[in-house]
């Protein structure tokens, strides 16, 4: 009547049995183990979950831009394989981005970054066509925005695009309110819808109280707020971010990436975030793009970059990078290797066999809808096989391995893998089983640099 096991990798598609019910050894129902955080590297889920399960909102193809009135010549040059540098040698043109493909999803914070002068900035700008591109497709919401009318595309601009400046852009003769007000205004929004509009948008970033100072009033910090309100304010989709934080100092820089990702947890907006500083493409990006020379040389997620740089100059980007306390735990344990996994309910004489038969010495056991139940060795399912009654999986869990959490940094569990007689377990929020951590994966990890 039990349904039998199956040892599977990970990620197969849950089975439709029903879920187990384990009396514990001692009678008692056993309770779902909850982890409570400790110091987390960064607010915990803080950044998108929905970064690769999104749709694409953004999807750049094979995009050039030539600064030239005339950029033939050099997309010829380009398309024969020629260099941005070799372009300029021989035309004197300069080229400004190169071949770019990506895409970006629904809901993740997407980082550009790279040297001065790789071209970001005329990439971000490209994404709304404040500049033109000289040859490509960039698709919006599967709409063509490189064939889109004017019209079309100022509609796009004032309802679902918003940009904010490094420079914070504000008008000095202007109130923080008519700041925050003054895109809506140009876009011919009524005052008291935009009034209610501004206030909305100051009072998200909290600075709503201080509506009536002049820019000259107000610390950096606090123009960049009102920046960041002004693009709010026609509460975009998608906000473009051409280092906007950069001109701050770190403390306040630090803050309003909090308050970035804070919006984001309540709205989930996708965001374009130019940054050239590695730490705040860590910190807020579900995936960085890296530029150089115009071309994009590298997307990923942080760690898929961190552990296979494309080139040495990417690997540049991320030498002094504490990997232990940029990476989490669900990080890596997403990328172990296949491992053997146990699904319940299920009978403890053929997951011993299945463990024997792979070679492996430890089994993670696991329920249809992916719930951690615990962890088993072959010895603890021989010993609860030869126990009087009717043995369980519950009784050939081993009592010192507890999962960790996915959003723990490397930095937090190193100890715990380190000590652990077996690969450790990890766990989400929902004590789903997303991998297990072994030390030789954590050293790998954390030894990226030769
Ligand atoms: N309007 C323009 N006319 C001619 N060349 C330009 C123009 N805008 C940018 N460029 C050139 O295009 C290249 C890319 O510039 P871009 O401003 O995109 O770089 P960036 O990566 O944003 O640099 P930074 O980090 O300094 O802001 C540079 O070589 C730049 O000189
Ligand atoms: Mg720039």
């Amino acid at each position: 009547m039990k349904a039998a096991f199956e040892g599977i990798p990970n990620q197969d598609p849950a089975s439709t049995a029903p879920l187990p019910s384990y009396p514990a050894p001692n009678g008692a129902t056993p309770t779902p183990r909850a982890y409570t955080p400790a110091t987390v590297a960064r607010p915990a889920n803080a950044k998108s979950q929905a970064s690769s399960a999104g749709e694409v909102r953004l999807d750049v193809s094979n995009v050039y831009k030539i600064f030239s009135d005339d950029p033939k010549p050099a997309l010829d040059m380009l398309y024969a394989g020629a260099t941005k540098d070799e372009v300029f040698k021989k035309l004197g043109v300069t080229v400004g981005v190169k071949d770019a493909s990506f895409q970006v999803r629904s809901g993740e914070i997407f980082v550009i970054m790279g040297l001065s002068g790789s071209g970001k900035s005329t990439m971000i700008r490209l994404l709304n066509r404040l500049i033109e591109p000289s040859a490509g497709k960039i698709v919006f919401d599967g709409r063509d925005l490189v064939t889109m009318s004017r019209k079309e595309l100022i509609g796009v601009r004032r309802k679902d695009m918003s940009m904010v400046f490094q420079s914070f852009a504000l008008m000095p003769h202007l109130t923080a309110l008519d700041n925050a007000a003054f895109g809506l205004e140009i876009a011919g929004v009524p005052k008291p819808k935009r009034v209610e509009a501004a206030m909305e948008a100051l009072k998200q970033v909290g600075l709503d109280q201080y509506h009536a100072r002049y820019p000259r009033e107000m610390s950096g910090g606090m123009q960049q707020r009102v920046g960041l309100a002004r693009a709010l304010a026609n509460n975009p989709t998608i906000m473009l971010m051409d280092e906007a934080f950069s001109a701050l100092d770190p403390l306040i820089r630090t803050e309003m990436q909090d308050e970035l990702l804070r919006l984001q947890r309540e709205h989930k907006r996708t965001i374009i975030f130019i940054s050239h500083d590695l730490d705040e493409a860590m910190r807020i990006g579900d995936r960085i793009a890296i530029m150089e020379g115009g071309n994009i040389v590298q997307v990923g997620t942080p760690f898929e970059i961190l552990r296979n740089p494309a080139d040495d100059y990417v690997r540049s980007f991320f030498r002094n990078v504490d990997v232990s306390r940029v990476l989490r735990a669900g990080d890596v344990a997403r990328f172990e290797e296949e491992k053997t996994v146990i699904r319940v309910p299920g009978v403890l004489q053929p997951a011993l066999e299945q463990l024997t038969d792979s070679k492996n010495e430890y089994g993670y056991v696991r329920d249809h809808d992916n719930n951690y139940h615990g962890t088993v060795s072959r010895d603890s399912l021989e010993r609860a096989i030869t126990e009087e009654g009717q043995p369980r999986f519950v009784h050939a869990f081993l009592p010192d391995i507890d999962p960790v959490h996915a959003e723990q940094p490397l930095h937090d569990v190193m100890r715990t893998v380190a000590s652990a007689e077996c690969a450790v377990p990890v766990v989400d929020d929902q004590n789903k089983f997303l991998g297990a951590i072994s030390p030789a994966t954590l050293l790998k990890t954390l030894n990226r640099e030769k």
